[in-house]
C-alpha cells in the first residue's frame, strides 16, 4: 500500500469511529424522544426499534416480523431455502434441532475451543513478535478450524485466502447488499455455483469414504443412511449456509474489539493477566463487553407481515403497517439503561442476555455455542504475549473493507 492511501484509509477508519461514537449518542436521544420512529418515504416505509425490550419483541415474533433471506439464498443455493431463511415454516425448529444433533453444544468446548487455541497459538507465534489480526491470525484460524470441523476444507486447487473470499462475497450478497448491487450479484453467481460444485462433489465423494471421518459432512451422511429426514440437498445447503455465517463473521469481530480494548489500557492489561493466567471465562468477559463497544452491526433487518403494535399497552406503543421493513437496532438495545447498569460504562459483570452480538430469539444465531469459546481462544492467544501494543503508524490502526475489517497489526516481544 502506498504511503498516501495508508493515510487515506487511516483517517477513514479515525472518522468511522468518529460517527460510531456520536451513533450512540443519537440513538440515546432516539430511545428516550422517539423510540420507534416510522418514516415513509418512496413507497417504502421503514421502523426503527431502538429499545431493549422492543428489539427483543421484534426479534421474538417470527411469524410477524419475517427475516428477509430467502431470495438470496435461493440464488446461492441453486432454489433451495436453509433454516436461516424460513420464519412459520412448521419444518424450521425441527431441521435447526437436527443439526444441533449434527453439530452438539457441547461440542463447542470439547472441540473448537482447544482445536482453535493450538490453531491460534500456532499462527501467533509463527508470527514472530508482528501480527495483522484480521486476516493473517483470525481469517486462516477460522476457516482451517471450520473447513476440518465441517469436513469441507476446500477444494484442493484452492488456497484457504480464496476458499474465505468466496465465503466473505457470499456473506456480503446475503446481509451488506441492501441495494442489490448487479455487478455482485455476477460474481455471487459464478462463486456460488463454484461452492455448490464442490459441496457436491464432497458429498459424493464421502459417500464412498463412510466411517473414515468424524466431522459434520460425516454425521450428516450417517444420520441420512440411518433414515434421518437429510437429502443431499439439504446437507450442501445447510453446510454452505455455514460456510457464510461460520468463516467471514470472526475475523469482522475480533479486530474490532481488539481496537476497542487496545484503546484501553486498564481493561487491557486485565484482560492480558487473566489471559496469561489461563482464566478464559474473565477472557471471554472482557471480549464480549468490549465487542458492545464496536459491534458487528447497528441491527437487524425484518420484514413485517402484518400490522402490528409494538410495546402495546406502554405509551410508546406503535402500529408499524404490514410491509414495513423493520430495522431492530440491537446495538442501540445493548446501550438502554431501562435494561442495562451504566450502558456507557464497560463493566464484565453483565449478564450474557444483555448482549446481542449473535442475535436474539428464534434465529439466534446457530454458531452461538462455537462462538462463545472460539472468539475468546482467538483473542487469547494474542492477550498473552508479552508487551502487546499495536504496531507504530498506520498499520496499528483497524482499516476496513467495507463492511469487513481488512487489518489491524499489533507487535509483542
Ligand atoms: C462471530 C461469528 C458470528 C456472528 C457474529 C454471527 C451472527 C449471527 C446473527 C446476528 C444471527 C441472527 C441473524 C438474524 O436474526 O437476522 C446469526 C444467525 C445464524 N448464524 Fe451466525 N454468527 C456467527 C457465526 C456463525 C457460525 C460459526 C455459524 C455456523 C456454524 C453460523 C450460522 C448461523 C445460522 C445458520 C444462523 C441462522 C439461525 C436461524 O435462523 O435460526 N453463524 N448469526
Amino acid at each position: 500500500m502506498t504511503e498516501s492511501k495508508r493515510q487515506k484509509s487511516g483517517f477513514v477508519a479515525r472518522l468511522a469511529r468518529w460517527a460510531i461514537n456520536r451513533t450512540d449518542f443519537f440513538y440515546r436521544q432516539l430511545r428516550f424522544f422517539w423510540p420507534t420512529p416510522i418514516f415513509a418515504w418512496g413507497g417504502k416505509t421503514t421502523a426503527v426499534v431502538t429499545r431493549f425490550d422492543d428489539v427483543q419483541e421484534v426479534l421474538h415474533e417470527l411469524t410477524t416480523f419475517r427475516v428477509p433471506y430467502a431470495e438470496k439464498i435461493k440464488v446461492m443455493m441453486g432454489g433451495g431455502n436453509v433454516f436461516l431463511g424460513k420464519d412459520d415454516d412448521p419444518e424450521r425448529a425441527d431441521e435447526k434441532s437436527l443439526f444441533y444433533e449434527i453439530m452438539p453444544k457441547e461440542e463447542a468446548i470439547d472441540r473448537a475451543k482447544p482445536e482453535v487455541e493450538a490453531l491460534a497459538d500456532e499462527v501467533v507465534e509463527a508470527a514472530g513478535g508482528r501480527l495483522d489480526i484480521a486476516m493473517q491470525l483470525t481469517q486462516d484460524v477460522t476457516t482451517r478450524f471450520f473447513g476440518r470441523y465441517f469436513g469441507l476444507p476446500g477444494p484442493d486447487d484452492t488456497s484457504t485466502e480464496t476458499y474465505s473470499d468466496w465465503a466473505r462475497l457470499l456473506f456480503e450478497f446475503q446481509f451488506v447488499d441492501r441495494g442489490n448491487d448487479p455487478a455482485l450479484r455476477q460474481r455471487v453467481d459464478a462463486v456460488a455455483a463454484t461452492m455448490r460444485d464442490y459441496v457436491d462433489g464432497a458429498i459424493a465423494a464421502r459417500k464412498t469414504a463412510m466411517g473414515e471421518h468424524d466431522d459434520l459432512l460425516e454425521r450428516c451422511l450417517q444420520f441420512q443412511a440411518a433414515g434421518r429426514p437429510l437429502t443431499d440437498e439439504q446437507i450442501r445447503n445447510n453446510l454452505i449456509a455455514f460456510i457464510v455465517g461460520g468463516f467471514p463473521q470472526p475475523p469482522m469481530i475480533i479486530p474490532q474489539l481488539f481496537d476497542v480494548l487496545l484503546d484501553r489500557p486498564v481493561q487491557l492489561a486485565i484482560a492480558r493477566g487473566a489471559a496469561k493466567d489461563g482464566d478464559d471465562e474473565r477472557v471471554a468477559n472482557y471480549v464480549f463487553e468490549a465487542l458492545r463497544f464496536f459491534p458487528l452491526t447497528p441491527g437487524l433487518f425484518r420484514t413485517c407481515a402484518r400490522p402490528y403494535t409494538i410495546a402495546k399497552g406502554t405509551r410508546r406503543e406503535k402500529v408499524i403497517p404490514e410491509g414495513a421493513t423493520v430495522f431492530a437496532l440491537t446495538r442501540s438495545a445493548m446501550y438502554d439503561d431501562r435494561v442495562l447498569d451504566r450502558p456507557a460504562a464497560f463493566r464484565v459483570d453483565r449478564p450474557w442476555q444483555h448482549y446481542m452480538h449473535f442475535g436474539w430469539g428464534p434465529h439466534l444465531c446457530f454458531g452461538v455455542f462455537v462462538n462463545r469459546q472460539m472468539t475468546p481462544a482467538i483473542c487469547k492467544a494474542v492477550l498473552k504475549r508479552s508487551n502487546l501494543r499495536r504496531a507504530r503508524g498506520d498499520d496499528g490502526r483497524l482499516v476496513h473493507n467495507g463492511a469487513f475489517a481488512k487489518s489491524l497489526v499489533v507487535e509483542y516481544d
